[in-house]
Protein backbone atom coordinates (compact mmCIF):
# COMPACT_ATOMS: atom_id res chain seq x y z
CA UNK A 1 0.00 0.00 0.00
CA UNK A 2 1.56 3.69 -1.19
CA UNK A 3 -0.12 6.01 1.82
CA UNK A 4 0.26 9.96 1.08
CA UNK A 5 -0.46 11.46 4.55
CA UNK A 6 -0.75 15.83 4.65
CA UNK A 7 1.39 15.95 1.61
CA UNK A 8 2.09 19.81 0.74
CA UNK A 9 4.25 21.52 -1.48
CA UNK A 10 4.69 25.34 -1.31
CA UNK A 11 6.33 27.32 -3.91
CA UNK A 12 6.81 30.85 -1.89
CA UNK A 13 3.15 31.42 -1.35
CA UNK A 14 1.50 29.34 -3.56
CA UNK A 15 0.60 25.47 -2.58
CA UNK A 16 1.05 23.65 -5.53
CA UNK A 17 -0.21 20.47 -3.74
CA UNK A 18 -2.11 21.21 -0.26
CA UNK A 19 -2.70 18.27 2.33
CA UNK A 20 -3.25 15.31 0.00
CA UNK A 21 -4.04 12.08 1.87
CA UNK A 22 -4.37 9.03 -0.25
CA UNK A 23 -4.20 4.94 -0.06
CA UNK A 24 -3.38 3.36 -2.61
CA UNK A 25 -3.41 -0.51 -2.45
CA UNK A 26 -0.66 -2.21 -4.16
CA UNK A 27 -1.56 -3.11 -7.78
CA UNK A 28 -4.33 -1.04 -8.29
CA UNK A 29 -4.12 2.06 -11.74
CA UNK A 30 -5.05 4.98 -10.46
CA UNK A 31 -5.39 7.97 -13.03
CA UNK A 32 -4.96 11.42 -11.67
CA UNK A 33 -6.97 13.95 -13.03
CA UNK A 34 -7.68 17.57 -12.94
CA UNK A 35 -7.11 20.85 -14.77
CA UNK A 36 -3.69 22.08 -15.57
CA UNK A 37 -2.05 23.49 -12.99
CA UNK A 38 -3.89 21.58 -10.44
CA UNK A 39 -0.59 20.00 -8.83
CA UNK A 40 -0.89 16.84 -10.29
CA UNK A 41 2.53 16.62 -11.47
CA UNK A 42 4.00 17.76 -8.35
CA UNK A 43 1.89 15.10 -6.73
CA UNK A 44 3.76 12.65 -8.93
CA UNK A 45 7.53 14.27 -8.42
CA UNK A 46 6.99 14.24 -4.72
CA UNK A 47 6.43 10.35 -4.47
CA UNK A 48 9.60 9.55 -5.57
CA UNK A 49 11.11 13.00 -4.49
CA UNK A 50 12.19 14.36 -7.33
CA UNK A 51 10.30 17.29 -5.77
CA UNK A 52 10.55 17.28 -1.82
CA UNK A 53 7.95 17.56 0.36
CA UNK A 54 7.41 20.64 2.20
CA UNK A 55 5.56 18.66 4.58
CA UNK A 56 3.62 15.00 4.95
CA UNK A 57 4.68 11.93 4.33
CA UNK A 58 4.58 9.07 1.89
CA UNK A 59 5.17 5.82 2.86
CA UNK A 60 5.26 2.51 0.90
CA UNK A 61 4.17 -0.78 2.25
CA UNK A 62 4.64 0.67 6.16
CA UNK A 63 7.90 2.10 5.71
CA UNK A 64 8.29 5.95 5.04
CA UNK A 65 10.52 6.92 2.43
CA UNK A 66 9.93 10.81 2.67
CA UNK A 67 13.87 11.45 4.62
CA UNK A 68 15.40 8.96 2.44
CA UNK A 69 18.89 10.09 1.48
CA UNK A 70 21.78 8.60 -0.76
CA UNK A 71 21.91 5.10 -1.53
CA UNK A 72 18.57 4.50 0.38
CA UNK A 73 16.89 7.38 -1.99
CA UNK A 74 18.34 5.73 -4.99
CA UNK A 75 17.07 2.40 -4.19
CA UNK A 76 13.32 4.33 -3.94
CA UNK A 77 14.12 5.67 -7.08
CA UNK A 78 14.49 2.49 -8.69
CA UNK A 79 11.40 0.91 -6.94
CA UNK A 80 9.40 3.69 -8.46
CA UNK A 81 9.84 4.53 -11.82
CA UNK A 82 8.98 7.13 -13.58
CA UNK A 83 7.77 7.96 -16.87
CA UNK A 84 7.60 11.20 -18.96
CA UNK A 85 5.82 13.11 -21.39
CA UNK A 86 8.95 13.78 -23.63
CA UNK A 87 9.97 9.49 -23.04
CA UNK A 88 14.00 10.70 -22.40
CA UNK A 89 15.27 8.26 -24.62
CA UNK A 90 18.81 9.04 -25.71
CA UNK A 91 18.54 9.19 -29.28
CA UNK A 92 22.03 7.87 -30.83
CA UNK A 93 21.47 4.76 -29.06
CA UNK A 94 19.54 1.82 -30.32
CA UNK A 95 16.48 0.49 -28.31
CA UNK A 96 18.14 -2.28 -26.91
CA UNK A 97 20.84 -0.28 -24.71
CA UNK A 98 18.02 2.24 -23.91
CA UNK A 99 16.55 -0.39 -22.10
CA UNK A 100 19.42 -1.58 -20.11
CA UNK A 101 19.59 1.69 -18.99
CA UNK A 102 17.15 0.56 -16.76
CA UNK A 103 19.47 -1.93 -15.75
CA UNK A 104 21.69 0.50 -13.92
CA UNK A 105 20.60 0.50 -10.25
CA UNK A 106 22.31 -3.18 -10.98
CA UNK A 107 25.38 -2.55 -12.71
CA UNK A 108 28.17 -0.97 -12.46
CA UNK A 109 28.27 2.08 -14.76
CA UNK A 110 31.46 1.51 -16.71
CA UNK A 111 29.81 -1.41 -18.03
CA UNK A 112 26.93 0.68 -19.25
CA UNK A 113 29.59 3.41 -21.02
CA UNK A 114 31.58 0.52 -22.85
CA UNK A 115 28.08 -1.17 -23.57
CA UNK A 116 29.46 -4.15 -22.07
CA UNK A 117 26.38 -5.22 -20.18
CA UNK A 118 25.82 -8.47 -18.52
CA UNK A 119 24.81 -11.39 -20.70
CA UNK A 120 21.76 -11.36 -17.27
CA UNK A 121 20.49 -7.43 -18.45
CA UNK A 122 20.26 -8.17 -21.79
CA UNK A 123 18.39 -11.16 -21.56
CA UNK A 124 16.34 -9.04 -18.98
CA UNK A 125 15.48 -6.10 -21.65
CA UNK A 126 15.17 -8.60 -24.59
CA UNK A 127 12.77 -9.99 -22.42
CA UNK A 128 10.70 -6.87 -21.56
CA UNK A 129 10.81 -6.06 -24.82
CA UNK A 130 8.95 -8.97 -26.20
CA UNK A 131 6.69 -8.40 -23.48
CA UNK A 132 5.48 -5.59 -25.69
CA UNK A 133 6.09 -6.66 -28.52
CA UNK A 134 8.80 -4.53 -29.79
CA UNK A 135 12.35 -7.07 -29.58
CA UNK A 136 12.26 -6.84 -33.03
CA UNK A 137 13.12 -3.02 -33.08
CA UNK A 138 15.76 -3.92 -30.40
CA UNK A 139 18.93 -2.73 -32.74
CA UNK A 140 17.05 0.09 -34.44
CA UNK A 141 18.33 3.60 -32.84
CA UNK A 142 15.85 5.27 -30.71
CA UNK A 143 15.57 8.37 -32.71
CA UNK A 144 14.36 6.08 -35.48
CA UNK A 145 10.82 5.27 -33.40
CA UNK A 146 7.67 6.52 -33.70
CA UNK A 147 6.65 8.90 -30.85
CA UNK A 148 4.61 5.64 -29.63
CA UNK A 149 7.28 3.10 -29.98
CA UNK A 150 9.67 5.52 -28.08
CA UNK A 151 7.24 5.63 -25.25
CA UNK A 152 6.78 1.92 -25.11
CA UNK A 153 10.82 1.46 -25.05
CA UNK A 154 10.48 4.15 -22.09
CA UNK A 155 8.19 1.96 -20.34
CA UNK A 156 10.28 -1.47 -21.08
CA UNK A 157 13.80 0.65 -19.40
CA UNK A 158 11.12 1.47 -16.41
CA UNK A 159 10.17 -2.16 -16.20
CA UNK A 160 13.43 -3.43 -16.12
CA UNK A 161 13.92 -1.63 -13.35
CA UNK A 162 12.46 -4.25 -11.86
CA UNK A 163 10.17 -1.54 -10.11
CA UNK A 164 7.07 -1.65 -7.78
CA UNK A 165 4.96 1.50 -8.70
CA UNK A 166 4.96 3.42 -12.11
CA UNK A 167 4.77 6.90 -11.78
CA UNK A 168 3.46 8.11 -15.58
CA UNK A 169 3.09 11.82 -15.81
CA UNK A 170 0.94 12.44 -19.07
CA UNK A 171 2.61 9.67 -20.71
CA UNK A 172 0.47 9.83 -23.94
CA UNK A 173 0.16 13.55 -24.17
CA UNK A 174 2.33 14.10 -27.36
CA UNK A 175 0.66 10.71 -29.23
CA UNK A 176 -2.01 10.69 -31.37
CA UNK A 177 -5.28 8.89 -30.44
CA UNK A 178 -4.41 5.99 -31.92
CA UNK A 179 -0.74 5.30 -30.47
CA UNK A 180 -2.32 6.97 -27.02
CA UNK A 181 -4.03 3.37 -26.88
CA UNK A 182 -1.33 1.33 -27.67
CA UNK A 183 0.95 2.83 -24.91
CA UNK A 184 -1.89 2.86 -22.14
CA UNK A 185 -2.67 -0.58 -23.11
CA UNK A 186 1.11 -1.22 -22.44
CA UNK A 187 1.11 0.30 -19.42
CA UNK A 188 -1.93 -1.91 -18.37
CA UNK A 189 -0.45 -5.10 -19.49
CA UNK A 190 2.44 -4.05 -16.94
CA UNK A 191 0.01 -3.21 -14.33
CA UNK A 192 -1.77 -6.20 -14.60
CA UNK A 193 0.59 -8.99 -15.46
CA UNK A 194 3.46 -7.80 -12.90
CA UNK A 195 0.87 -6.15 -10.02
CA UNK A 196 2.49 -3.36 -10.50
CA UNK A 197 1.16 -0.41 -8.83
CA UNK A 198 0.61 2.79 -11.48
CA UNK A 199 -0.37 5.92 -10.79
CA UNK A 200 -0.59 7.93 -14.15
CA UNK A 201 -1.66 11.88 -14.82
CA UNK A 202 -4.17 12.27 -17.76
CA UNK A 203 -5.24 14.72 -19.82
CA UNK A 204 -7.73 13.00 -21.58
CA UNK A 205 -10.87 11.27 -20.00
CA UNK A 206 -11.96 8.81 -22.14
CA UNK A 207 -8.58 7.48 -21.81
CA UNK A 208 -8.88 8.04 -17.50
CA UNK A 209 -12.53 6.29 -17.79
CA UNK A 210 -11.15 3.38 -19.86
CA UNK A 211 -7.65 2.31 -18.21
CA UNK A 212 -8.08 3.29 -14.56
CA UNK A 213 -9.77 1.23 -11.32
CA UNK A 214 -9.55 4.67 -9.58
CA UNK A 215 -9.78 8.38 -10.25
CA UNK A 216 -8.39 10.99 -8.14
CA UNK A 217 -9.18 14.61 -9.47
CA UNK A 218 -7.43 17.46 -7.71
CA UNK A 219 -8.12 20.97 -8.23
CA UNK A 220 -5.88 23.65 -6.77
CA UNK A 221 -3.56 21.52 -4.81
CA UNK A 222 -6.18 19.31 -3.62
CA UNK A 223 -7.99 16.18 -3.87
CA UNK A 224 -11.95 16.93 -4.61
CA UNK A 225 -12.92 13.77 -6.56
CA UNK A 226 -11.60 10.37 -5.67
CA UNK A 227 -13.89 7.63 -6.45
CA UNK A 228 -14.57 4.55 -9.60
CA UNK A 229 -14.01 5.94 -13.09
CA UNK A 230 -18.33 5.43 -13.32
CA UNK A 231 -18.66 7.44 -9.99
CA UNK A 232 -17.22 10.67 -12.26
CA UNK A 233 -20.60 11.90 -14.04
CA UNK A 234 -20.20 14.69 -16.44
CA UNK A 235 -21.41 17.70 -13.85
CA UNK A 236 -18.74 16.35 -11.64
CA UNK A 237 -16.57 16.61 -14.70
CA UNK A 238 -17.25 19.60 -15.27
CA UNK A 239 -16.82 21.41 -11.69
CA UNK A 240 -13.14 19.59 -11.78
CA UNK A 241 -12.22 20.98 -15.12
CA UNK A 242 -13.92 24.43 -15.15
CA UNK A 243 -13.21 26.49 -18.15
CA UNK A 244 -10.62 23.28 -19.75
CA UNK A 245 -14.21 20.77 -19.71
CA UNK A 246 -15.22 20.91 -23.45
CA UNK A 247 -11.19 20.01 -24.26
CA UNK A 248 -11.82 16.95 -21.80
CA UNK A 249 -15.18 15.99 -22.12
CA UNK A 250 -16.52 14.04 -25.37
CA UNK A 251 -20.24 14.56 -25.35
CA UNK A 252 -22.09 12.76 -28.34
CA UNK A 253 -22.60 15.59 -30.88
CA UNK A 254 -25.90 17.20 -30.84
CA UNK A 255 -28.75 15.92 -33.48
CA UNK A 256 -28.62 17.48 -36.70
CA UNK A 257 -31.46 18.34 -38.05
CA UNK A 258 -32.54 17.33 -41.04
CA UNK A 259 -34.05 18.87 -43.54
CA UNK A 260 -37.07 16.65 -43.62
CA UNK A 261 -37.64 17.01 -39.85
CA UNK A 262 -37.39 20.76 -40.50
CA UNK A 263 -40.47 21.04 -42.98
CA UNK A 264 -43.96 21.44 -42.00
CA UNK A 265 -45.64 18.36 -41.46
CA UNK A 266 -48.37 17.65 -44.09
CA UNK A 267 -51.46 17.80 -42.92
N1 LIG B 1 9.26 24.47 -9.57
C1 LIG B 1 8.18 25.24 -9.36
N2 LIG B 1 8.32 26.51 -8.90
C2 LIG B 1 7.26 27.29 -8.66
N3 LIG B 1 5.98 26.91 -8.87
C3 LIG B 1 5.77 25.67 -9.34
C4 LIG B 1 6.86 24.76 -9.61
N4 LIG B 1 6.35 23.60 -10.05
C5 LIG B 1 5.00 23.75 -10.07
N5 LIG B 1 4.65 25.00 -9.64
C6 LIG B 1 3.29 25.52 -9.53
O1 LIG B 1 2.51 24.57 -8.81
C7 LIG B 1 1.22 24.45 -9.37
C8 LIG B 1 0.97 22.98 -9.75
O2 LIG B 1 1.82 22.64 -10.83
P1 LIG B 1 1.85 21.19 -11.49
O3 LIG B 1 2.90 21.20 -12.53
O4 LIG B 1 1.95 20.18 -10.41
O5 LIG B 1 0.39 21.12 -12.13
P2 LIG B 1 -0.22 20.04 -13.13
O6 LIG B 1 -1.54 19.64 -12.57
O7 LIG B 1 0.76 18.96 -13.39
O8 LIG B 1 -0.47 20.89 -14.45
P3 LIG B 1 -0.41 20.45 -16.01
O9 LIG B 1 -1.70 19.72 -16.30
O10 LIG B 1 -0.35 21.75 -16.75
O11 LIG B 1 0.79 19.60 -16.20
C9 LIG B 1 1.14 25.41 -10.54
O12 LIG B 1 0.54 26.60 -10.08
C10 LIG B 1 2.60 25.64 -10.88
O13 LIG B 1 2.80 26.90 -11.42
MG1 LIG C 1 1.76 18.30 -15.08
Amino acid sequence: MLVLDGLTKAYGGTHAVQDVGLEVPAGQFVGVIGRSGAGKSTLLRMINRLAEPTTGRVLWQGAEVTGLSGRKLRDWRRRCAMIFQQFNLVGRLDVLNNVLLGRLAYTPFWRAAIKAWPREDRSIALAALDHLDMAVLAPRRADHLSGGQQQRVAICRALVQEPEIILADEPVASLDPRNARIVMDALQRINRHFGLTVLCNLHSLDLARDYCDRLVGMAAGRVVFDDVPAALTEDAARELYGMEADEVIDTAPAAIPTLAASLPAHA
